[in-house]
C-alpha cells in the first residue's frame, strides 16, 4: 500500500515539501491550504514533474479537508512567515490561531497520523498541536533541529574545506535565538570540531548558526527560508515511513528528560514508524545545561501567552 502524506500550507515551504517528498517517491502527496488555486495549480504542476523524474507519486492539490482523510504523516507548514526585523515569536498569535483551526480538521480526517510541525516559532506551535490533538507526545514533532544541525553542519564544511558527509552536528534547545549548539557533539569523520578549529572560529560558526534564519530573511526581505527547512521535514517524514529509527534533533514534549517538564524543547530522538520511539538523554557540561534551561525558560515564555 502507497503511503499517503499531507502538506498543509502551499506556500514555499509547503510546496517545497511536496516537491522533495514526491521527488524521492516517498509518499503520495496531499498539498492542502484555504487559499483558492495555489494547491491544485502547484500540486498538478509537480504531479507533470514526475514523468521526468521517473516518479510515480501522486500529487492532489486541495482546499477540502476530506482529501487529506487517511494521511500517514500530516506536515503543518501553515501560517504567516517572518519580514526583516521580526522574530519568529512575533508570529506567536496569528500562527496559533491558524494552528487550531488546521488541526482540529487534521485530527477529524487522520485520526492515527503523526504530525510534525514546521510552522513558526516553533515549539509553542508543536505544544499548541500536541494540546489541541490529544495525540500521545509520540506522534506530535516539531522540526528544528534537524534545520538548525543542518546550518551548523554547512558552515563547519565550508570553514574545515570539508564534505557536508564527514560532518555530523547536534542543535538542541528551541528554534529561537537561544538555540544551543552543541560543538562537543558535532564531529568531522568522528574528530570533534573542538578539536580541529580554534574557539573564536567556532564561536563566529555557533552564532551564524543561531542567525541562520535570519540571515535568510535578510536576503529574501519578502519571507523566510523554505529549501532547507523543507528538506529537513523531509528527512523526517523519511525516517518514519521507512521506519529507520534514525537519530535526529526534533523538538519533542518533554516529560521529565533534561529535568524540563511539560514543554517542547529540541531534543535527540528516534524516529520510527510510530514517531518517536526514544528521546535520547546526553550528558551535558553545566554550561550547556544551562544553556537549554535558558532556551526552555525562552519556549515557556511563549506557551503562558497563548495558555497551552
Ligand atoms: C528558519 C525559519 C523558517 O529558521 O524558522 O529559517
Amino acid at each position: 500500500m502507497r503511503n499517503k502524506v499531507t502538506i498543509v500550507g502551499s506556500g514555499n515551504v509547503g510546496a517545497t515539501t511536496a516537491h522533495w517528498i514526491a521527488s524521492k517517491e516517498l509518499a503520495d502527496v496531499v498539498l492542502i491550504d484555504i487559499i483558492e488555486g495555489v494547491p491544485q495549480g502547484k500540486g498538478l504542476d509537480l504531479l507533470e514533474a514526475m514523468p521526468i523524474e521517473k516518479r510515480d507519486s501522486a500529487i492532489i492539490g486541495t482546499n477540502d479537508y476530506a482529501d487529506t482523510a487517511n494521511s500517514d504523516i500530516v506536515v503543518i507548514t501553515a501560517g504567516i512567515p517572518r519580514k526583516p526585523g521580526m522574530s519568529r515569536d512575533d508570529l506567536l498569535n496569528t500562527n496559533h490561531k491558524i494552528m487550531n483551526d488546521v488541526v482540529g480538521k487534521i485530527v477529524q480526517h487522520s485520526p492515527n497520523c503523526i504530525l510534525i510541525i514546521v510552522s513558526n516559532p516553533l515549539d509553542a506551535m508543536a505544544q499548541a498541536a500536541y494540546k489541541m490533538s490529544g495525540f500521545p507526545r509520540e506522534r506530535v514533532i516539531g522540526m528544528a533541529g534537524v534545520l538548525d544541525s543542518a546550518r551548523f553542519r554547512t558552515f563547519i564544511a565550508e570553514e574545515l574545506k570539508v564534505s557536508v558527509e564527514n560532518v555530523t552536528a547536534f542543535v538542541l534547545g528551541g528554534h529561537g535565538d537561544t538555540m544551543v549548539p552543541l560543538p562537543r557533539y558535532s564531529t568531522v569523520a568522528g574528530i570533534p570540531i573542538t578539536e580541529l578549529m580554534d574557539k573564536a572560529t567556532l564561536d563566529r560558526i555557533v552564532q551564524r548558526t543561531r542567525d541562520g534564519g535570519a540571515e535568510i530573511v535578510k536576503h529574501l526581505k519578502t519571507g523566510s527560508a523554505y529549501y532547507a527547512p523543507s528538506a529537513a521535514a523531509t528527512e523526517m517524514v523519511e525516517a518514519i515511513l521507512k521506519d529507520k529509527k534514525k537519530i535526529l534533533p526534533c523538538a519533542a514534549y518533554l516529560n521529565g528528560e533534561y529535568g524540563i517538564h511539560g514543554l517542547f524543547v529540541g531534543v535527540p530522538v528516534k524516529l520510527g514508524a510510530k514517531g518517536i520511539e526514544q528521546i535520547i538523554e546526553i550528558k551535558l557540561t553545566p554550561e550547556e545545561k544551562t544553556a537549554l534551561d535558558k532556551s526552555a525558560a525562552a519556549v515557556k515564555e511563549l506557551i503562558a501567552v497563548i495558555n497551552v
